[in-house]
């Protein structure tokens, strides 16, 4: 059955007027009967939803510990494809949502890159779109540009097959299914010191084209008394964009450049590379910021239930000797990836209460 948006494209003047509107204003376009269809952006979550994706997601990652387990997880879609367009680099995002896939029994393919596909002959976003859906029942796309996954969205709500489309990063702007993972981990990580409610937050490095804490920062609207410390460099502070969301949600944040001083205080610490791709000159790496990078002699410094984070890929921004500490988070926190999205994956294709019943 074709599932159009239940906000129909009727209610705006087309795609730029559309696309200019405040998210807020077109969240149920990403909807069908009151669920999540397509993920674009982080604001579309709310906490009810993020408690219950966390919660499937764990019943996946124990369901799969057994040969049963996953052998019942493979059978619940092994009748959907799944296209993955990735034409930015990515290797976790890529990987995780690839094997999420592959966890429920879709089948996938893949393009990694505009030179390999027929855009390079000079065939429209619009077709190329179009042309997946042919194909595949989910899309999940990375691309350079802020809001290709969205108008992927759009376009296809217009075709007769509507389906769903993962943002699986968005240029410099969201990264929402990485804020899903973040929070997992976050709450994984609190698990036995209660939760993500209450906690206070650093971000550092590049805030203002680091997709994955901008994304992160929307999320946080869900949470009680948690408080975030942004530390960048002058150039790379966070955008107004998400300080105005924060205020107008009432969620208190304050920035600095001494990493060392806010160190003692937080209960995570969410480190970011500089994003060169985005300079003028991307090959260039020369200044590294050495004062927002976390080092071994800063363990001491950190609370002992503090958890390090990072999206990944890093670069020096959190010194290897680290690695071995329990506070570091980083590895596990990709690992909660795959399931995060295995978890969302289900819930859009409706086979979460098939998952859900194996524990009742
Ligand atoms: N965190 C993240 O998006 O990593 P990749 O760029 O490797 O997908």
């Amino acid at each position: 059955m074709v599932k159009y948006a239940e906000q129909t494209q009727q209610e705006f003047e087309g795609w730029d007027e559309f696309y200019a509107r405040a998210v807020d204003e077109k969240l149920d376009f990403f909807k069908r009967n009151d669920r999540v269809f397509d993920v674009i952006y982080a604001q579309q979550f709310a906490r009810p939803f993020l408690d219950y994706l966390c919660k499937l997601a764990d019943m996946i990652r124990l369901l799969a510990k057994t040969r049963v387990g996953q052998s019942k997880l493979r059978h619940l879609l092994p009748h959907k494809r799944a296209m993955l367009y990735f034409v930015q680099p990515s290797t976790r995002t890529f990987l995780s949502f690839q094997n999420a896939c592959h966890i429920l029994g879709l089948t996938v393919s893949e393009i990694r890159g505009t030179s390999t596909s027929s855009e390079v002959k000079g065939e429209s976003p619009e077709d190329t779109i179009r042309t997946f859906a042919s194909y595949v029942n989910l899309i999940i796309s990375r691309h350079p540009e802020a809001g290709f996954a969205e108008k992927t969205a759009w376009v296809l709500n217009q075709t007769s097959r509507p389906v769903p489309v993962l943002n699986g990063g968005s240029g410099p702007d969201q990264h929402p299914t990485q804020a899903l993972l973040d929070i997992y981990s976050l709450e994984r990580e609190f698990r036995t010191i209660g939760g993500l409610d209450g906690k206070k937050i650093a971000m550092v490095g590049d805030l203002k084209r680091g997709r994955t804490v901008r994304s992160l920062s929307y999320l946080m609207k869900n949470y009680r008394d948690v408080e975030l410390v942004f530390v960048s460099p002058e150039i790379f502070r966070m955008k107004d964009d998400i300080k105005e969301f924060l205020k107008k949600h009432n969620i208190p944040f304050y920035e600095t450049e001494d990493f060392e001083s806010i160190m003692p205080e937080v209960d995570a610490i969410y480190m970011t590379r500089i994003q060169n791709e985005y300079s003028s000159d991307p090959t260039s790496k020369d200044e590294t910021y050495p004062q927002f990078h976390m080092k071994k002699k800063h363990l001491s410094m950190i609370q002992t239930h503090c958890a390090i984070l990072h999206p990944l890929p890093r670069r020096y921004e959190i010194e290897i000797g680290i690695d071995k500490d329990p506070r570091a988070a980083y590895w596990r926190q990709e690992r909660c990836g795959m399931w995060i999205r295995a978890a969302l994956i289900a819930h859009i294709f409706r086979v979460d209460q098939e998952i859900i019943d194996e524990f009742s």
